[in-house]
């Protein structure tokens, strides 16, 4: 059968770090409150000529350097983001300009913080439906511009930046040992809406609006959601935590990530963990945490890495791949 083999990584980041403690003159804030709740240290701010489309093209060329391929080699391109360039055209198809690619398709996919593993699910089936043979399935988001940063509640959380991967067509064997995408879980639930959301957009206040969240409420959520997906994955592919080699989680806040990962049996030093370097990047946050681990040589070809995300709407998912 068709797997989606990853066959190349990258990312980039906003030259800018802020630290903790750059919040301190801002609002009632210290660099400790936020590093016990959180885990959070610094995170990347993009300046006025970074963007999602700007940060998506550097991790997308870097993917592809990383696959040995060139543009020309893409057949599609499927953009994780929440903050787009523009309300229209897609971020998606101004990076496939960018790229400077003539031919193919490429689309944006709204799933907030979740939206990597919704992109990362989708690719994969464009492979295997045999409408793409090799996808840049990338994660991009400059959350920086849709804060309120007056709000201590959800100024410090969150971070700009990309990650991006190439998906290739290949042949497996339809078993647990082949490299590709594996299994996959996702999930929406509009009733929490107000728990997370922006407080604008086109059809209704024709502006871009300010994020807002209860985070209390959501990290409440969190754990339960998070853990069902995953072991509703476990069960499609019939394997354990501790057939596990990583274990990739959205990047929220640390106390997430060792709740989620003890509730799953998953020892604390699979984790990857890269919030205290990057904050919550939303779409972002997946592909970045991966590169990090591909890059110091963690994850290895042929590693079995458990990809998962929650976040507004509320969405959540886990993804299943062979490294
Ligand atoms: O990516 C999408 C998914 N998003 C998430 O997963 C976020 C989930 N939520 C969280 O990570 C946590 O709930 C937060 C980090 C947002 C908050 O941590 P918490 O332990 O749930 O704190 P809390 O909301 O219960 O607030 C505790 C106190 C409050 O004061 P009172 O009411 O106890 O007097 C807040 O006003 O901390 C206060 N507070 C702050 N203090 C200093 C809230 N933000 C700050 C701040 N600095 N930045």
């Amino acid at each position: 059968m068709i797997r989606s083999v990853v066959r190349g990584i990258g990312s980039a980041l906003p030259r800018r770090i802020m630290k903790n403690a750059d919040f301190e003159g801002m609002v009632e804030t210290s660099d400790e409150w936020i590093a016990q709740r959180t885990g959070i240290r610094q995170r990347h701010i993009a300046a006025d000529d970074e963007t999602t489309a700007s940060l998506g093209e550097a991790a997308a060329r870097a993917a592809l350097d990383n696959a040995g391929l060139t543009p020309a080699d893409i057949d599609l391109i499927v953009l994780a983001t929440s903050t787009p360039n523009n309300t229209f055209p897609a971020t998606a198809v101004e990076i496939q300009n960018r790229l400077g690619m003539r031919h193919g398709f490429a689309f944006d996919m709204q799933a907030v913080c979740s939206g990597f593993v919704y992109a990362v699910t989708t690719a994969d089936l464009y492979i295997k439906g045999g409408l793409a043979k090799r996808v840049l399935v990338i994660g991009s988001e400059t959350f920086s511009r849709i804060l309120d940063w007056s709000d201590r509640s959800t100024c410090v959380l969150f971070g700009d930046g990309a990650g991006a991967l190439v998906l290739e067509a290949a042949e497996g064997q339809g078993t647990i040992a082949d490299r590709g995408v594996l299994a996959a879980s996702l999930r929406s639930d509009g009733t929490h809406k107000d728990k997370l959301y922006v407080d604008g957009g086109p059809s209704t206040t024709g502006t871009v609006g300010h994020l807002k969240m209860e985070g209390r409420e959501v990290f409440k959520h969190a754990v339960g959601m998070i853990t069902d997906v995953i072991e509703d994955v476990f069960t499609q592919a019939d394997i354990s935590a501790d057939d596990l080699d990583w274990f990739v989680p959205h990047q929220a806040n640390k106390r997430i990530i060792d709740a989620s990962a003890k509730k799953l049996g998953i020892p604390e030093d699979k984790a990857v963990v890269t919030v205290h370097l990057h904050g919550n990047t939303s779409a972002a946050s997946v592909p970045l945490a991966l590169s990090a681990a591909v890059a110091d040589g963690r994850i290895k070809k042929g590693d079995l890495v458990m990809l998962e995300a929650m976040g507004g709407g509320f969405t959540w998912g886990a993804v299943l791949v062979r490294w």
